[in-house]
């Protein structure tokens, strides 16, 4: 297990190393594009559940964050290396890119009754979707949320809460605010849509 864990890490290494030098030198949107499909997917299903879909994603906000991986001010050490090799105009040229295609069916479980109840509970007291909307699609630069892998929303959510992901203020009170039992119903009910 731990040499697999670290023959995995070693490629995961490689793969960034030969993907940054490849965005650099690519000149089509297809290349500069299938950098990112080696962790994000062929298909938009990404080869790991820490890594979140991007396919059909709002394409304001997949422009935002490759600014913000980019400017620092999102840490990941994977992302901001890549983002690091990116110009304004590939970056919003990958946003329009990925944000065009189809979002993918992860195929996962849908929540417990429980915790669809606890969901929509949490959901009107805090308003989720005010700002996600109604069937949590987003739009613009807030997120599109209902169908994102489990694990990546658990994640994300731990990382605004405990502070490690502060690019976005507003979501970062927001997910302090919201008790953990609640976030852990949202994420299992969001996945599960
Ligand atoms: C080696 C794997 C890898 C590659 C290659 C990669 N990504 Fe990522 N990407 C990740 C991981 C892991 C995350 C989650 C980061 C986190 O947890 O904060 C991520 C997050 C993102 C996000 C944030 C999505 C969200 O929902 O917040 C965007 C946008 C993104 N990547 C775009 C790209 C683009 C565009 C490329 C190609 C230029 C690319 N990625 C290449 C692994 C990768
Ligand atoms: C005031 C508007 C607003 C409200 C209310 C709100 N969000 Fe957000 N949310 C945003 C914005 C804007 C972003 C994008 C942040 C960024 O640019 O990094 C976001 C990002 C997220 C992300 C990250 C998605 C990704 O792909 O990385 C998750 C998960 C999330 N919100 C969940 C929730 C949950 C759960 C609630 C309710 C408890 C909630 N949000 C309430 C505006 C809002």
């Amino acid at each position: 297990m731990a040499v697999r864990r670290f023959t995995a890490c070693v490629s995961a290494a490689v793969l960034v190393w030969a993907g940054v030098s490849a965005a650099a030198r690519a000149d089509t949107i297809d290349e500069k594009a299938a950098v990112c499909s080696s962790c994000h997917g062929e298909k938009g299903v990404p080869t790991d559940k820490n890594i979140p879909i991007i396919w059909g994603q709002q394409e304001g906000y997949l422009y935002l964050q490759l600014r913000d991986f980019k400017k620092g001010a999102r840490k990941n050490e994977i992302m901001n290396g890549i983002a690091e090799s990116l110009e304004k105009d590939d970056m919003k040229e990958l946003a329009a890119y990925f944000a065009a295609k189809p979002w993918p069916n992860l195929n996962q479980a849908s929540a417990s009754d429980a915790d669809v109840l606890q969901a929509k509970t949490a959901n009107s007291a805090v308003g989720c979707s005010a700002c996600h909307l109604d069937r949590f699609q987003g739009t613009g630069t807030v997120p599109r949320l209902s169908g994102q892998s489990h694990d990546y929303l658990a994640k994300t959510l731990a990382e605004f809460r405990s502070g490690e992901r502060a690019n976005n203020p507003g979501m970062t009170s927001l997910a302090q605010a919201t008790p953990e039992p609640d976030l852990k119903a949202m994420e299992a009910y969001l996945a599960g849509l």
